[in-house]
């Protein structure tokens, strides 16, 4: 740990962060992937701050508009508000199963967001930020509707694939408008749509150039650094980058719908915010919403140069939250902008893409129902294989030889040697600390880890540096079992019982200290060694040899982790793509 020690005089630590996770469209469950991309490392990161006693808010929501819902109610022939309401309920119990502990969660269907939204529209148009245009759009005769985004499909412009849609080009990551697209198609009624005139609200992007290019690739705003910029992922300054070198386009900031938060001008009828302009919105809404609950004052964490502002997405967000919220956040003139965008990139499953409609997916609520053994099993296997700086690939094989050979055979043996060991030799009664001439150079490289291990993995956390973080965390064990190996106490009880104290009081120090260490990755498992090792008022600044008081009396422990068994995993794999379920 050595090497990353000598970097962390790099960190300045902020006065307050507030962190937002992607507002979830709230048309579907959630699975793996939507977990290992935006809220597991949020709730790793704010988990680890919480613990090291920094101030910190970690804010999210539903995402109840744009086409994503009003499409889904079409095809299950139901309204957009029964949609929303139900997927509301089902994505925050699969955010409770996982444990990802928010400090609040929102919806921007709500009354509260809609003025919030509309308020903040009013004050862009106020500063002069729109430009409005009455242009032919693309209209569905059939459906009643115009037809922007998902609404329309076409062949691509620029790669020729065929189904893309009215804002983008899957298959080339094109950004799209819908008149350019050949053949253009209603994704509505299948009929071939008609221009017909409409007045739009256009975010004019190409004045905001210049200082955009600034802001992603020095990390220069207003000539005051912000020291985490340089660390943004080569991924997400190459997205933008590459945006901003293509030219910024105009976009609209409305659309002629009826489900959404209404243009709140005078004759703007039958009109609502484009999804991407009120959605970031609601990381506002319910900041403030938490702010009223708990009598503090919601400015302070959006409107103070103490505060930094981080946003944990998927890599399909990293142009809204990049480039069109921080213009947006600036052309407002009152708010800070975001200091770091850790995104992730994307996760595949068994060789595949992810895919909602071909049930390709593990739906995290259904996995945690039939699995009885808590969050930290997906938990652990998810940040194992995080995407966070190239796509990767969950596998139940995977999954299995990591909870067998990792989480049981490593974790939960060591822990459970050690209070097996405690337990015979000494009734379950921590031994005393030994004196310091009694420890041998084996024992004082032991300590010597536990000296550095708080700050190593801290320091990865914050760099989120995830997969690395929580293998460190899990070296603790490794090295602790690596250490009973060497100094095998079983074999000096009879003879040497002095020495075995002191390697059974070391033993148990290490454990002590997985209680607080391996908390932002594996709750669950934390809280039991915390509780049975007398550690459980601990804070991440108590990681040090000496954690676990001297006569500690040991509480019960159950078998910490259950092997899978080659039935499960066949079981799990035959599940996917199968739509009954
Ligand atoms: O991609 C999505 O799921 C969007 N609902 C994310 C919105 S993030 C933010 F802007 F709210
Ligand atoms: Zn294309």
């Amino acid at each position: 740990m050595n090497k990353l020690q000598s970097t962390t005089q790099l960190i300045r630590t902020p006065k307050r962060r507030l962190i937002t996770s992607a507002l979830p469209y709230a048309n579907g469950p959630i699975h793996v992937g939507h977990m290992a991309g935006a809220y597991l490392p949020a709730d790793i990161y704010v988990r680890y701050l919480r613990s090291a006693g920094e101030e910190v808010l970690w804010v999210c929501g539903s995402d109840e508009h744009g086409a994503a819902i009003t499409l889904r109610a079409k095809i299950d022939g139901t309204t957009p508000r029964e949609i929303v309401d139900k997927y509301h309920v089902e994505m925050q119990r699969a955010f409770k199963g996982l444990d990802i502990s928010f400090d609040h969660y929102s919806r921007t269907s709500s009354e509260k967001h809609h003025k919030v939204a509309q308020d903040f529209f009013l004050k862009l148009l106020e500063n002069d930020s729109f430009e409005v245009k009455t242009q032919k759009q693309y209209f569905d005769e059939e459906a009643d509707q115009f037809l922007a985004d998902r609404y329309i499909t076409g062949t691509c412009p620029k790669c020729h694939a065929d189904e893309a849609f009215g804002d983008q080009c899957e298959k080339c990551g094109s950004t799209l408008s819908p008149t350019e697209l050949i053949n253009p198609k209603s994704t509505l009624s299948g009929a071939k749509p008609v221009l017909k005139p409409t007045t739009l609200w256009y975010l004019p992007m190409g004045r905001h150039e210049e200082w955009l290019k600034d802001y992603i690739e020095n990390g220069m705003l207003k000539g005051k650094a912000h020291h985490d910029a340089k660390a943004w992922k080569s991924h997400v300054v190459g997205q933008c980058k590459s945006w901003i070198d293509g030219g910024l386009q105009s976009r609209a900031m409305t659309r002629d719908l009826n489900w959404g938060v209404p243009v709140p001008v005078e004759g703007a009828d039958g009109k609502v915010l484009y999804v991407w302009l009120d959605a970031p919105l609601g990381y506002i809404t319910a900041t403030i919403e938490w702010a009223e609950k708990n009598g503090q004052d919601w400015r302070n964490w959006w409107q103070n140069a103490d505060t930094e502002l981080l946003h944990f997405i998927g890599k399909d967000n990293i142009v809204f939250h990049c480039i069109i919220f921080p213009i947006l956040l600036k052309q407002h003139g009152d708010f800070i902008l975001p200091h770091q965008v850790p995104a992730n990139e994307f996760m595949n499953l068994e060789g595949d893409k992810i895919s909602t409609s071909r049930n390709w997916a593990v739906w995290i609520s259904e996995f945690l129902e039939n699995n009885p053994s808590g969050s930290d099993p997906m938990r652990y296997v998810l940040t194992s294989i995080m995407p966070e700086q190239r796509d990767s690939e969950f596998t139940w094989n995977d999954y299995r030889d990591r909870i067998n050979n990792e989480l049981a055979d490593v974790l939960g043996n060591f822990v459970n040697r050690v209070l097996v060991l405690t337990r015979k030799y000494y009734d379950g009664v921590v031994p005393c600390a030994p004196k310091k001439d009694a420890l041998t150079d084996v024992d004082k490289s032991l300590i010597a880890v536990l000296e550095v291990a708080g700050e190593g993995i801290g320091d990865l956390i914050l760099r989120h540096r995830y997969r690395d973080a929580q293998l460190e965390a899990m070296n603790v064990a490794r090295r602790g079992n690596k250490y009973l190996t060497e100094v095998e106490p079983w074999k000096l009880q009879k003879n040497d019982p002095e020495r075995v104290r002191t390697i059974m009081h070391l033993a148990c120090q290490v454990v002590g200290n997985l209680g607080i260490v391996l908390e932002p990755f594996l709750p669950q498992t934390a809280s039991k060694i915390s509780v049975s090792f007398g550690v459980e008022g601990s804070t991440w600044k108590d990681v040090s040899p000496t954690i676990v008081n001297d006569e500690t009396i040991l509480g019960d422990l159950p078998i910490l982790f259950t092997k899978i068994d080659e039935e499960t995993v066949e079981a799990e794999k035959a599940k996917l793509g199968n739509k009954g379920g």
